[in-house]
């Protein structure tokens, strides 16, 4: 069955210590008793178990914002997708751009990342999109196209796999592509995606400056299924703004 629209999800990046998530994740879970939609929220990894005790009880999902390729071994730092589902997360993020392209992860380690979250039982949330030098030169499509070929894993289906357009340029810069840019290409992704991914339509998200005011026009647009926000998702009256922006109750 496909993942309830919209779906909006929460990644609080580097942010957040054990009051203050918390309480952002508490005051979230009182608000969303009941959804009409999906609902996620992405701590820091220190706080991925406390917070989904925190949570549980309600229908929010609590995830990790990465994942390691493999379920165990000599990998100092790492934390791997079994790991996550253990102390309780139900997803995880791969192949954010912040990792991408900070921590010079390419498409293969991000399609290992995402088959290990998926065989974790996790709901995988795959991001990939265009730096900004790409979108100048109008080469958006392409580069989707093959940051798919390389990452999306080959046994996902649609009620455990989202795929994110993540416009680099756009992540934490208060700049969006336009709607009609967007609607262009969602459209595209679409087909994309469908074309590797068979069974019901795989939720498509975009990221990247998403705040209160601009989510309703977001989640207008066709073949946007719901959004990943990033900086917005540290308030809970804004992120559950957006949430209800998209349609959600
Ligand atoms: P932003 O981040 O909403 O702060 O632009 C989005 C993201 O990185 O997922």
């Amino acid at each position: 069955m496909a993942l309830p629209r919209p779906v909006v999800l929460g990644n609080w990046k580097m942010n957040g210590l054990r009051a203050d998530g918390l309480a952002l994740a508490g005051a979230l879970a009182e608000r969303a008793a009941n959804l009409s939609g999906t609902l996620g929220i992405f701590p820091p990894a220190t706080l991925v178990g406390e917070v989904a005790r925190r949570v549980a009880g309600s229908p929010v999902i609590v995830g990790g914002q990465d994942c390691h390729e493999k379920p165990s071994g000599a990998f100092t730092g790492s934390v791997s997708a079994a790991m996550l589902a253990d102390i309780g997360a139900g997803a995880a993020i791969v192949g954010h751009s912040e990792r991408r392209h900070g921590l010079c992860e390419d498409d293969a380690l991000v399609k290992a990342k995402a088959e290990a979250a998926l065989a974790a039982g996790l709901l995988t949330v795959l991001c990939i999109g265009e730096t900004e030098e790409e979108y100048l030169a109008g080469r958006q499509i392409e580069i989707l196209e093959r940051q798919l070929a390389g990452s999306l894993p080959g046994s996902g289906n649609a009620d455990r796999l989202v795929v994110a357009y993540e416009p680099v340029w756009a992540i934490g810069t208060g700049r969006t592509p336009t709607i009609g840019e967007i609607g262009r290409t969602h459209a595209e992704l679409a087909r994309m995606v469908a074309a590797k991914v068979a069974g019901d339509p795989v939720a498509l998200l975009y990221g990247g400056s998403v705040k209160p005011d601009n989510a309703a026009d977001i989640m207008g647009i066709d073949h946007v299924d719901g959004v990943l926000v990033g900086g917005a998702s540290l308030d809970a009256g804004g992120f559950w703004n957006i949430y209800t922006a998209g349609g959600g109750v």
